[in-house]
């Protein structure tokens, strides 16, 4: 696994703190190396980012989720993206990748912390290809208390997105790390 980041020391340094065989590198050079790759990038410079890896991404399975929101002092707001969604951004800056959207949801609080053994969650995943879809809700399934569900086409990632807007009010209100079960599935 490899980290990315503007600049490959960061990488580097993050690598080195998680540890477990984990690389750091540039962006360029982490998305080359890779075969799947989870764009985590704030909103503000997604598109930016996205368009100036276009090269590297071509061909791989791009899982992106990112959550275009607007803070003010009410709390988080989602905001609407010219494209529809983050997402759609992604497919449409990068027409040679396989784009799919996934762990909007997910904390990153739970997910570093060593102490938690499970998170009790499920992931929504978007995307055009079944086989693609398939390959990240594998992904997600690899935690222990994960499922990953496949949620719809990329023109239905706006809501999932925007839905993070009210998983933070809930946390702040509750002084938790919220998720969501679909259930019946
Ligand atoms: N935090 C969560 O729990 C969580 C959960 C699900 C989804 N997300 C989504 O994941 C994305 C990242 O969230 P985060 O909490 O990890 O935010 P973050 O810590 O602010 O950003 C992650 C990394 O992105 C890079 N970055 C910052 N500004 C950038 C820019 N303008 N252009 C390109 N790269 C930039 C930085 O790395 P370098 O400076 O090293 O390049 C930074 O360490 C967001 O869109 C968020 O909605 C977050």
């Amino acid at each position: 696994m490899i980290i990315g980041s503007r600049a490959a020391e960061r990488a580097q340094s993050a690598a080195e703190e998680l540890g477990h065989g984990v690389e750091g590198a540039d962006n360029a050079e982490t998305a080359r190396r890779s075969d799947i790759v989870i764009v985590a990038v704030p909103w503000d410079g997604h598109g930016k980012t996205l368009e100036s890896l276009r090269e590297e991404l071509a061909g791989k399975l791009v899982v992106d989720c990112v959550n275009p929101l607007g803070f003010d002092k009410k709390g988080a707001y989602a905001l609407k993206p010219e494209e529809g969604s983050a997402a759609e951004q992604a497919a449409a800056l990068l027409p040679d990748s396989r784009v799919t959207a996934a762990f909007h949801h997910l904390s990153a609080v739970l997910l570093q912390d060593p102490e938690i053994e499970e998170i009790d969650t499920d992931v929504m995943v978007l995307g055009e290809v079944r086989a693609d879809v398939e390959i990240v809700q594998a992904l997600a399934g690899r935690i222990p208390g994960m499922r990953g569900i496949f949620a719809g086409r990329l023109r239905n990632a706006h809501q999932v997105e925007s839905l993070v807007a009210n998983l933070i009010s809930v946390n702040r209100r509750y002084k938790a790390h919220a998720g969501l079960r679909v259930t019946d599935v």
